[in-house]
């Protein structure tokens, strides 16, 4: 059986639920007057997509994709396979893309052009987590939570080969649970 004691969390849970309350406030005053459809990239932004959602003072509707990243696999690989689109076709609609963190930025860039592409009236995207110090491509959220180093961590939505995502607090990966 997999420990799920990391000790001291990078993030806890009531932390997290601040931060959230923030950018929902700021996410709800600048949407007031807007009809905007949020859309939540699976797996990783599950927990944080809810919380989100539910602290926001708008009525909004809500869409997700699942896709999964392989930007660290090297070049010449399709950094995004798409599992599962949105069904709604989004042109002239106000979007709002939410993540659970931007790295080298190479999911994020490529999610972003698609979504584009489909001519939404707007685009934005929210990240709870943004590792700056990795990116390789120009990319800057336009709602983020905490800036973190450069450490692996797991919980709250965020894997290390799909487990870990169920602690409800955020924590740096302990080195003895990484393979290889
Ligand atoms: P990027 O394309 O390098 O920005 O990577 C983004 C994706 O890699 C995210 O959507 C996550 O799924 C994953 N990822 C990057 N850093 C971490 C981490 O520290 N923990 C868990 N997943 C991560
Ligand atoms: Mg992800």
């Amino acid at each position: 059986m997999v420990g799920i004691d990391f000790g001291k969390p990078l993030f806890t849970s009531e932390e997290i639920q601040r931060k959230i309350q923030e950018l929902g406030s700021r996410i709800s005053k600048d949407y007031a007057d807007k009809d905007l459809l949020v859309v939540g990239v699976l797996k990783g932004a599950i927990f944080f997509m809810s919380d989100l959602l539910r602290s926001l003072r708008i009525s909004v509707r809500m869409d997700f994709m699942h896709c999964t990243s392989s930007s660290s696999k090297g070049k010449g690989v399709n950094p995004v396979q798409m599992l599962c689109d949105i069904k709604e076709d989004i042109k002239d609609k106000h979007v709002l893309l939410v993540e659970d963190i931007v790295d080298s930025g190479v999911t994020l860039q490529y999610l972003k052009q698609m979504l584009i592409d489909r001519g939404p009236a707007s685009l934005k995207v929210c990240v709870l987590l943004d590792k700056s110090e990795r990116r390789k491509v120009e990319i800057e959220a336009d709602y983020a939570g905490f800036r973190i180093p450069n450490k692996y961590v797991v919980g709250y939505g965020l894997d290390y080969k799909d487990r870990y995502r169920n602690l409800p607090y955020i924590a740096v990966l302990p080195l003895e649970e990484r393979e290889g």
